[in-house]
């Protein structure tokens, strides 16, 4: 029942260091199942959906140790069982990396559909359609998902371009009998990370990061240590906030390639950025200009950006329109947008988004993961003092966000509301 306080108006000035990239940590940590061996996972990042997924493979029966804050160590040789509880599955999206892994080492496994942000409706008939190809028999019942059987390689060509079916598909395959090819498959950084991490493993995947991905089955694979990417999105969303407070902040430990998609929009929205072998610098000086934006599959602009770009284009010099490519759902940050004053009309997938000079403070809710994020910033830009309800979100995603934001003068804290209080108060 934590809130944030944040105080608008302080430029961030100064340097933050980006952590582990999320959504490869929630998909590699599960990947180390195939191995049945130890392996040192290293940059971490310390959010709350990292801490469920080492759960899970701890009720499993991994032995699982924190070597450091960012670094785990995982041996999955006694791991036995092959079940992920609603529980569990429910406390995060990307629990569905589970049935790939143990599919792909035991031949079957059981999780509980999956639970994570409320984007609009989160089908997998793409993941299951993968398996099924490889020759997995599926069961849905009772809001768990049985898969099981010998699997053997495939040729599958996806309806739609997935994240996260791609990389299931690419852990049931690993440890398959012959060649899996995967067509229409996303190339999000996460992709290849995950198919790095596979390979370091000893598994034989070619071609992740264009359309198609070539699996050759092995028959085992070993332990090994291996470090996670920069979080592209955490990146992001400090150079937003570098951007949107006028402010001067080197982002440390990123692969600035890997953030194209977001500096091309941010360069034409009015910010400068100097990019360096692994850090790059955002200011502004002049005004925050309008842009259009539609999400899309990476090359392409980010979903999980979109909230960010919201705020920011929320107080340029004109209008802007943001298209909404990947969910359905994802613009319900708008409505807390506009108790901040901003003027934006959604239609559909489409917000028309009519720059005003100014934000002001108002109490606000994390409706979502990014949209708490932006709530985030737009409170840091502010007029006055906001609180922000629900932070349970931003946790699953942003590690030491107060500390972070402190260390670049911001005027931010949590504030404990104990539960007595909060019953007072219904
Ligand atoms: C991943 O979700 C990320 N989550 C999301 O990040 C991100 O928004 C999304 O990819 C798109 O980049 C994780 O990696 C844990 P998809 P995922 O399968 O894999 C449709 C965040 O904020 N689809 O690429 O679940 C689907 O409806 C989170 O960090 C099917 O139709 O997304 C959507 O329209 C939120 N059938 C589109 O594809 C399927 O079987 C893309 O979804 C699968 C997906």
């Amino acid at each position: 029942m934590d809130k944030f306080v944040i105080r608008g108006g302080n430029p961030l000035v100064g340097e933050v260091s980006i952590g582990g990239a999320k959504n490869a940590a929630v998909a590699i940590l599960p990947a180390s199942i195939l191995a049945g061996d130890t392996c040192v996972i290293e940059n971490l990042p310390s959010i709350s959906d990292v801490a469920a997924s080492a759960r899970i493979l701890s009720d499993m029966g991994a032995a699982v140790k924190m070597l450091n804050r960012s670094t785990l160590e995982i041996d999955t040789a006694h791991l036995t069982d092959t079940s992920v509880s609603n529980d569990m599955s429910r406390q995060m999206r990307a629990s569905y990396y589970f049935l790939g892994a143990l599919l792909g080492r035991f031949g079957k496994a059981s999780v509980a559909m999956p639970g994570g942000c409320d984007l609009g409706p989160r089908p997998i008939d793409q993941h299951l359609k993968a398996f099924a190809a490889m020759g997995a028999e599926i069961d849905v019942r009772s809001g768990m998902i049985h898969v099981a059987g010998k699997l053997t390689g495939a040729h599958i060509f996806f309806d739609t371009v997935s994240v996260g079916a791609t990389i299931n598909a690419m852990l049931a395959a690993v440890r398959a009998e012959g060649q899996t090819v995967l067509e229409n498959v996303a190339k999000e950084p996460h992709i290849v990370d995950v198919a790095n991490f596979l390979n370091t493993m000893g598994a034989d995947i070619r071609g992740a990061g264009t359309d198609a991905i070539k699996i050759r089955g092995v028959k085992e694979l070993h332990g090994c240590t291996y470090a996670i990417i920069p979080d592209q999105i955490e990146a992001g969303t400090y150079m937003v906030g570098a951007a949107l407070t006028g402010g001067n902040v080197l982002i440390k430990n990123v692969i600035p390639k890997h953030l194209e998609p977001i500096t091309a929009k941010l360069e034409r929205a009015g910010a400068i950025i100097e990019e360096y072998d692994d850090s790059m610098r955002v200011y502004r000086t002049g005004d925050i200009l309008p842009v259009n934006i539609k999400t899309m599959p990476h090359p392409g602009f980010p979903t999980d950006m979109q909230s960010l770009m919201g705020v920011l284009l929320s107080v340029a010099k004109g209008t802007s329109i943001i298209t909404e490519g990947i969910w359905e759902n994802r613009f319900r940050y708008v409505d807390e947008l506009r108790r901040m004053g901003a003027n934006i009309q959604v239609e559909g997938r489409t917000a028309v988004v009519e720059g005003v000079p100014e934000l002001s403070a108002a109490p606000v809710r994390a409706t979502d993961l990014r949209a708490g994020a932006a709530m985030v910033m737009a409170a840091l830009y502010a007029h006055g003092e906001s609180e922000i309800e629900d932070i349970g979100h931003i946790k699953r995603g942003y590690e030491d966000i107060v500390q972070k934001l402190r260390s670049l003068n911001a005027d931010i804290r949590c504030v404990h509301v104990p539960e007595t209080v909060m019953r007072e108060a219904l």
